[in-house]
């Protein structure tokens, strides 16, 4: 944005309401609507989507309004269709305003309204009289929160619709200052809500009482916000959450929900999750997560130290992502009772011996990642206990030698292990004898054919 422009909007934002002139129109365009698989289910049977494509064509230069109305004309109630998204975008990161219709009319019946905001900057009031249109189930703002709310009084729009949200998610693409939470009423609480993902704020300003204010929350998703130190308190409940209205995931949902992520849930359930990639969270030794978590992220935070504890107090976890970091060793004992964890993922760390202990209690686990570490050293037996492990990535290390006695000969589920970019000389034998092995990956290592034409005479 020129500077000559952001003077501009600066002085209309902070100019009293009486003394800004009326805002023009935006020009509002229906795009093609989407057509995209079912995501979810009701009683089994998938639920017609359709997704609706707003595109406000707005202007580097001034703020521009746009009424409720023109943002649902159109939407018919189209006879199977029982999922509605409505997904707005804009062309600038100029505010919009947006008015509600006074008179609105009623939006056809559906199973679930969803809402997506992307590249648009929009005050507090603006939010309110979008989510006033419908129950809405889940809400993504891809955009930016401006302060003011003055260009449209405040209590012209009653909006309590965050009760009906269960997935909120905001990510930050601004550099205004007006805090996300100012869009919770703090002295409420909202039960429904059961994920809430905040990316890329810098400066996290979380509610001291997070816990009375969204008291059934599942998943604490904080990416890139410069966090020190991971939420404490979270999780408060224990309890499993459904989805609404007995909902359940399609199998197209829960792929990239779940199977993708490694994790075995049931389809009508959120998963539990703490996000944590790419903050400033350097020393964990004194921290200990606890309670019941499906998935924790520490990916890219410079960690340098784990305690003994770190993980010892959580129930349940199945996907850890350590990659990205700054770790040298593994505390003793660290992952002892990490039994359901299914993807552990420490590539681009710092180890360079991998202990026979290390990884013996995970006997879930089904995908380890140690590429691009130091490893110079593989003790006897350190994955020899894995017997549900499909994939074991040792590429980019320092190793020259791989003993058998490593690995779980017998298992019937290694299948694909990732030896690349290694100084490794000889070809190590077990790879023959490991009955499911479909991928043995040596690229780029110091193994000369002629080392192993004898197993073909
Ligand atoms: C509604 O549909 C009509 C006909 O398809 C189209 O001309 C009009 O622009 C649409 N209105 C909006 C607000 O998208
Ligand atoms: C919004 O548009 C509708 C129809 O186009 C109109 O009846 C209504 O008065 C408008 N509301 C506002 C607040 O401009
Ligand atoms: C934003 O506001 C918070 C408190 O409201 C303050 O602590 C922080 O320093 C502010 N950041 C900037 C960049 O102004
Ligand atoms: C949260 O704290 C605020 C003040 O910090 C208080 O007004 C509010 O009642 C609290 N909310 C709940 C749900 O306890
Ligand atoms: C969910 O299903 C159960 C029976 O399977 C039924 O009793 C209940 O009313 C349903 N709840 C909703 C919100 O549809
Ligand atoms: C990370 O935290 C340290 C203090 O522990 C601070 O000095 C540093 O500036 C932070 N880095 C970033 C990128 O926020
Ligand atoms: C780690 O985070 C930094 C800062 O956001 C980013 O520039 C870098 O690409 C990230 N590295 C990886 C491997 O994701
Ligand atoms: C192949 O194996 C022989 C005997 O084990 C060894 O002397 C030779 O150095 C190996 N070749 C390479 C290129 O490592």
């Amino acid at each position: 944005m020129p500077p000559k422009t952001k003077f501009f909007l600066f002085i209309s934002l902070l100019l009293p309401a009486s003394m800004v002139t009326e805002p023009p129109d935006c020009q509002v365009q229906q795009d093609k609507d989407q057509n995209i698989p079912p995501l979810f289910a009701s009683g089994g049977t998938p639920l017609e989507m359709d997704v609706r494509i707003i595109v406000v064509h707005n202007t580097l230069e001034d703020p521009c309004v746009v009424n409720t109305s023109q943002i649902v004309a159109n939407l018919t109630s189209a006879n199977k269709i029982e999922n509605t998204a409505i997904h707005l975008k804009c062309t600038f990161p100029t505010p919009v305003v947006i008015r509600p219709d006074p008179h609105p009319k009623p939006l056809p019946e559906r199973e679930v309204y969803m809402l997506q905001i992307t590249g648009c900057a929009f005050d507090k009031s603006s939010i309110f009289a979008l989510l006033s249109l419908a129950e809405f189930k889940t809400f993504s703002f891809l955009g930016s929160l401006v302060t003011g709310g003055d260009l449209i009084s405040l209590k012209d729009v009653r909006c309590d619709s965050f009760q009906s949200i269960v997935s909120f998610a905001f990510v930050n693409f601004g550099s205004t200052n007006e805090s996300i939470w100012s869009l919770f009423d703090k002295r409420d609480s909202f039960e429904n809500m059961a994920e809430i993902s905040i990316t890329n704020t810098h400066w996290l300003d979380l509610p001291e009482n997070l816990s009375s204010i969204f008291p059934n929350l599942q998943t604490l998703d904080l990416p890139n916000n410069g966090l020190q130190v991971p939420h404490s308190n979270f999780p408060w409940t224990q309890d499993t959450v459904y989805l609404p209205n007995n909902l359940s995931r399609t199998g197209y949902m829960h792929q990239h929900y779940a199977d993708s992520q490694s994790l075995s849930i049931p389809t009508d359930i959120f998963r539990r999750s703490m996000d944590m990639k790419k903050n400033n969270i350097t020393d964990l030794s004194m921290f200990e997560f606890h309670g019941l978590i499906h998935m924790i992220s520490l990916q890219n935070n410079s960690l340098r130290s784990l305690g003994e504890n770190t993980f010892s107090k959580i129930l349940g976890i199945q996907n850890l992502d350590l990659s990205v970091n700054n770790l040298h060793s593994l505390p003793i004992g660290v992952f002892l009772e990490l039994s359901e964890l299914r993807l552990l993922d420490l590539s681009s760390n710092d180890l360079s011996v991998i202990h026979k202990d290390d990884f013996t209690p995970l006997t879930s686990l089904h995908r380890l990642n140690l590429a691009k570490n130091k490893i110079e050293f593989i003790e006897d037996g350190s994955f020899s206990s894995l017997q549900e492990l499909l994939i074991l990535d040792l590429s980019a290390n320092s190793i020259r030698t791989l003993s058998e006695h490593s690995f779980p000969m017998k298992s019937l589920s290694l299948a694909e292990i990732y030896v690349d970019e290694n100084p490794i000389k000889i070809l190590p034998s077990f790879i023959f004898y490991v009955r499911g092995l479909k991928i043995a990956s040596f690229e780029r290592t110091h193994i000369a054919f002629e080392n192993f034409t004898g197993l073909f005479t």
